[in-house]
């Protein structure tokens, strides 16, 4: 046995005594393996928060926020549209505060996702992907239907819910600013519900108005076609689960965003297995977009910046998907 641990392991924090003490104040990792041209390149790992991702700050804000406001009572009954990081996040508050939890979901999204929120005993409604916005069995619609016709029910809406945004904007983004020293010269991220990049941009623009704050975005989306052009084109189809929209929602405010990239599903699925070969961390599908965003920016500049992308869930939840080479053969992802 060596008379001293590795120094590769930090002393442990104290004891905790709730598992929603352990959201957020997640690391921050520099990738060493990839050609990152003259930047530096850092991975903030919201993968190591106790729901599995980024989601849980803004679960766990949006939560509290309704509480505050008397929109949520004891007993209580919490419903939500969401694509199943969310939801996990807030199976875990619903669990740990004594909530009932009701989840409309569209059928594109992994089984595993499904299975872990079924075991956790959320009551889960599947909806019809391949159905526009605007109709009834729209997961959004059908959330927003169902909450309206059950007493005691609150509908936590995180794409209108300002307490998602703001969670970013009081702790991912500081905690940002202070692993990095104070000095971020870009930070990229995806838009989902769009808490995430409004929440950084703002706090950014506050505290360090020349970080910039670029979108990366699957092909398919309307979003980077959005933010390059300002024109919303037909949305298309991609495989990335979490970010990308099939419309512009009014909040998505374009002056903190300084530019979009687009990655489409071969070169996110290719650039996402390469981190955990090269650097033993598994991402989920939209860390490979991000990364692969954050590579081609930083191998484009003339000089040397810092700068942050996420690796916003794990890939544990997408093993029978882009780790599965009989799934990559059917989609016709080169493996
Ligand atoms: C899987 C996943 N979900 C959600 C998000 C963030 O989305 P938002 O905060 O816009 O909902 C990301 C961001 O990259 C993501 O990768």
């Amino acid at each position: 046995m060596p008379d001293s641990p590795s120094p590769h392991i930090t002393p442990a924090p104290g004891i905790t005594t709730s598992v929603l003490d352990l959201i957020g104040n997640t690391p921050m990792l520099q990738v060493r393996k990839f050609d990152t041209g003259l930047c530096n390149l850092y991975l903030k790992l919201e993968n190591q928060n106790p729901g599995g991702s980024i989601k849980d700050r803004m679960a766990l804000n949006m939560v509290e926020a309704a509480e505050r406001d008397g929109k949520l009572k004891p007993g209580g009954t919490i419903i939500e549209a969401t694509a199943g990081n969310t939801g996990l996040s807030l199976a875990l508050i619903a669990q740990q505060k004594g909530y009932r939890l009701i989840l409309v979901i569209p059928d594109k999204m992994s089984q595993e996702k499904i299975f872990h929120l079924r075991a956790m005993g959320v009551e889960v409604i599947i909806t019809p992907s391949n159905v526009t916005y605007d109709h009834p069995d729209y997961y959004q619609n059908k959330a927003r239907s169902l909450a309206a016709s059950m007493a005691g029910a609150f509908y936590i809406d995180q794409f209108n819910n300002p307490a998602n945004a703001e969670a970013h904007e009081r702790t991912t983004g500081p905690e940002i600013w202070e692993q990095m020293e104070h000095k971020v010269d870009a930070v990229i991220c995806g838009s989902g519900s769009a808490g995430t990049i409004l929440g950084l941009g703002r706090f950014f623009r506050a505290r360090s108005p020349d970080t910039e704050i670029i979108l990366a975005d699957p092909k398919g989306s309307v979003l980077g076609p959005y933010v390059q052009t300002g024109v919303q084109p037909k949305a298309g189809s991609w495989l990335i689960e979490g970010i990308g929209k099939e419309f512009v929602s009014p909040n998505l405010d374009l002056s903190l965003i300084s530019q979009a990239i687009i990655v489409d599903d071969i070169e996110s699925i290719r650039t996402v297995r390469e981190l955990l070969l090269k650097e033993g961390v598994l991402g989920g599908s939209s860390t490979g977009t991000l990364l692969a965003a954050a590579l081609r920016y930083c191998r484009q500049q003339k000089t040397p910046k810092r700068v942050v992308t996420f690796v916003c869930d794990s890939g544990s939840k997408y093993l029978s998907k882009i780790f599965n080479p009989k799934w990559l053969k059917d989609n016709g992802i080169p493996n």
